[in-house]
């Protein structure tokens, strides 16, 4: 067991390029970081035949009545072995190719309980834009999105038709997503049925629309959410907005701050010590503070030992505009770390249903 935990930290500090030492600092100091040992729940794919063919990239673009989706699978991909699924929604006016390139959830090397994953990205459909007469690319939540699209329905069918066709892990399937893809990536972790189908969340400088981010947010259980923005977004201002330039006030977003909190409440992480509230810590909730990267805060709610699951990590970082975090630019903004190997694969493989 130890030498198998050993060897899964020795991986993953190989994935992020990071010294061993720091890495395992911030596994102690973090506290929830440990992959967890939940046990495999194997899809259908697992014990039947499917007839998608992957090309010699490792890619199939599956269609599915109107919509599709893009698939990788990794190099060591083995039918019989379950594997974790990380879906990755796009953002405004991309695609799934974009998001691809921008998360680097398909590169070499990202692993989920020791094996390999499976990267998905899925085509928004066309709605009317901002202007309300073209024709481009979105998801549900947003005052652009495609009038009268089900993407919760969408998703769920595709992640079926992923489990009956693919060697999958259920108690492993992931949500991640830019932008309005983010937007959507939260209104999942909102929704009952997909805040249970999927184990955890990685909104990216999400557009947390009122349709994005409810009210009557109401997942039905602790959700694990993972969420990183920048203090240089101009698209999604960290800040929150009452309406966008053009005073249009459907563009409204919340603080990002306030935003992370109301997670931490609805998860059950409110429970500020009177010892807390005394010392004057208006966190809003109970958080370690840290800096893992440079100039990049991160606040971690702190449940109780026995709600561990029940976590929002909120990245802050400072000079990043709007986008994925990305030592390469990918998404325009460079930093010093890579959001996807350095915390997203961490996080996830923290939390697992079942
Ligand atoms: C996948 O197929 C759909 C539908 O034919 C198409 O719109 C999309 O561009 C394709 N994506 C890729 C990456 O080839
Ligand atoms: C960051 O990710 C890109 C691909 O997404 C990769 O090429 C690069 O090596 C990564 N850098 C680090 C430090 O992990
Ligand atoms: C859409 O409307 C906006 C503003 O109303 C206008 O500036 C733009 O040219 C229009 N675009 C198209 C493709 O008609
Ligand atoms: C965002 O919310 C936090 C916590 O309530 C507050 O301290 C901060 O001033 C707010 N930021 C803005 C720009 O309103
Ligand atoms: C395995 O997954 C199925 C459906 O995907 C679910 O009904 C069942 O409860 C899961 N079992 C475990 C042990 O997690």
């Amino acid at each position: 067991m130890f030498s198998l935990l050993f060897l899964t930290m020795l991986a993953m500090t190989t994935v992020n390029a990071l010294p061993f030492r720091r890495f395992q600092t911030r596994v102690d100091a973090a506290g929830d970081l440990t992959p967890s040992t939940a046990s495999e729940n194997a899809t259908a794919g697992c014990s039947q035949a499917s007839s998608w063919q992957f090309d010699d990239t490792n890619h199939a673009n599956i269609t599915m009545g109107d919509r599709s989706f893009l698939v990788h699978i990794p190099a060591n991909y083995d039918p019989t072995t379950p594997h974790a699924l990380v879906v990755s929604f796009h953002g405004f006016k991309a695609n799934a190719k974009k998001q691809e390139k921008i998360s680097g959830l398909s590169e070499r090397g990202l692993r989920l309980n020791g094996k390999g994953i499976v990267a998905v990205y899925p085509d928004g459909q066309f709605g009317p834009g901002k202007n309300g007469n073209e024709s481009i690319r979105a998801w549900q939540g947003a005052p652009y999105s495609p009038p009268g699209v089900d993407d919760i329905a969408f998703t769920q069918q595709m992640v079926q038709q992923l489990s009956d066709n693919l060697c999958l892990d259920s108690n492993r399937f992931y949500a991640s997503g830019k932008s309005n893809g983010g937007g959507f990536t939260n209104l999942l972790a909102c929704t009952p049925a997909t805040a249970s189908l999927f184990a955890a969340f990685a909104p990216v400088s999400p557009a947390l629309y009122a349709g994005a981010n409810p009210a009557d947010c109401n997942p039905g259980r602790p959700v694990p959410i993972i969420n990183f923005h920048g203090l240089a977004d101009k698209i999604i201002p960290f800040g929150g907005q009452d309406a966008d330039r053009k005073g249009r006030t459907e563009y409204a977003t919340p603080n990002i701050t306030e935003y992370r909190e109301a997670w931490a409440n609805r998860n059950g992480c409110a429970d500020i010590t009177a010892k807390q509230a005394a010392a004057g810590d208006n966190l809003g909730f109970n958080a370690k503070v840290s800096h893992p990267h440079t100039d990049t805060t991160l606040k971690e709610s702190a449940c109780s030992a026995s709600n561990l699951q029940a976590v929002v990590n909120g990245f802050t970082v400072k000079e990043l505009g709007h986008s994925w975090p990305s030592t390469l630019g990918l998404d325009g903004g460079v930093t010093t770390f890579n959001a996807t190997t350095a915390n997203i694969m961490p996080f996830f493989d923290a939390h697992t249903l079942g």
